[in-house]
């Protein structure tokens, strides 16, 4: 066992002792000395545990049900897990789609996430940036490694919205996707999802999903561009989120959107999809790489292209920033 996975252990140890676990069992259970214990839980105390030392008793977790964000933490929680069978947490990173993709080059498994505290170049779509502050959001990214070919690989967009808005609305929200897979609060950007693939032309070698949910920022932290256009769940429903649960939460609805797409195909993923999509019938505005257009939204076909009604004919959108008018 790693340093690591030896403080995870005495987390989980700590946790399912109802009261003190004592040094002797700690040191025991770990395979290593009572004083590799004590600098462990220094460690952990460092990291926002509040642990309660007794000569005679041993050690005691002593936050309930609180939970500080952090790998420990995380590991904790998604134990056993496919999602997040591997944790890569960071303080600070640039972007953690880019360490994901680095990770996902040098064989990192399906399933292994990296998430960061803070991000120092978070990437948007279309090149865009994403606020990414620390203490109160959760940026992430999961490495994927669809069976599939490249083409194959648009229906996972809506896989995971799905799953977003799913564990959205777990928190008493009553989330709406924007085509293909922004997640909407009361009509402001909550969340949103970058995939990036590495592919050949007939296979996918991996996908990284990074996905960035606003969950506890406040309204007049948010930069004043994006101010009256983004909001967090916290802003939405007036409760504090506890962003470890919330990513447990969020990678369970992930592996099993994940699953269904890749048992069933598209279908039953779109069919999901359409029950948090609001813009069929209204008018749109659509921004491609080279011209903006606007028409009406006739929803989307089978394939998941949103089906765009102007002067009378359907164009079919396949990329595209999609605006409510
Ligand atoms: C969007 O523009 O809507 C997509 C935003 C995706 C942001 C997330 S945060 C975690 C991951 N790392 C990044 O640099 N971007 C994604």
């Amino acid at each position: 066992m790693g340093e690591k996975e030896q403080e995870v252990e005495i987390v989980r140890l700590l946790k399912a002792s109802n009261g003190y676990a004592s040094g002797q069992r700690l040191s025991a259970s770990l395979g290593v000395s009572r004083t590799a214990v004590w600098k462990h839980i220094e460690a952990l105390r460092k990291m926002g545990y509040a642990i309660e030392a007794s000569p005679s008793k041993g050690y005691r977790l002593l936050m309930g049900d609180a939970r500080p964000f952090n790998g420990v933490e995380l590991s904790t929680l998604l134990a056993g897990r496919s999602f997040g069978s591997e944790v890569h947490f960071f303080e600070s990173v640039d972007s953690t789609n880019a360490r994901a993709f680095e990770l996902a080059r040098s064989g990192a498994p399906e399933g292994a996430v990296v998430i960061a505290e803070t991000q120092t170049k978070g990437k948007g779509r279309i090149g865009r940036k994403w606020e990414s502050p620390a203490g109160t959001n959760l940026y992430i990214s999961i490495i994927l490694r669809p069976p599939v070919a490249p083409q194959g690989a648009a229906g996972l967009t809506f896989a995971l919205a799905v799953a977003v808005a799913e564990a959205v609305s777990n928190r008493g929200l009553k989330p709406a996707v924007k085509w293909p897979n922004d997640i909407l609060t009361g009509g402001r950007k909550t969340a949103g999802i970058l995939l990036e693939m590495d592919s050949e032309p007939d296979r996918v070698n991996f996908v990284i999903a990074g996905i960035g949910v606003n969950l506890n920022m406040k309204k007049e932290f948010f930069p004043e561009n994006i101010r009256e256009t983004a909001t967090s769940i916290c802003e939405e429903t007036g409760s504090p989120v506890d962003r470890a649960a919330f990513t447990a939460d969020m990678l369970s609805s992930m592996e099993r959107w994940y699953g269904v797409y890749l048992k069933e195909g598209i279908e039953p993923v779109l069919d999901a999809w359409k029950g948090f999509f609001r813009s069929t019938g209204k008018p749109v505005k659509v921004t491609f790489l080279d011209r903006v257009v606007e028409g009406v939204c006739r929803g989307v076909d089978s394939t998941g292209a949103l089906l765009l009604e102007r002067d009378g004919a359907i164009e079919r959108v396949i990329s595209g920033d999609v605006e409510a008018l």
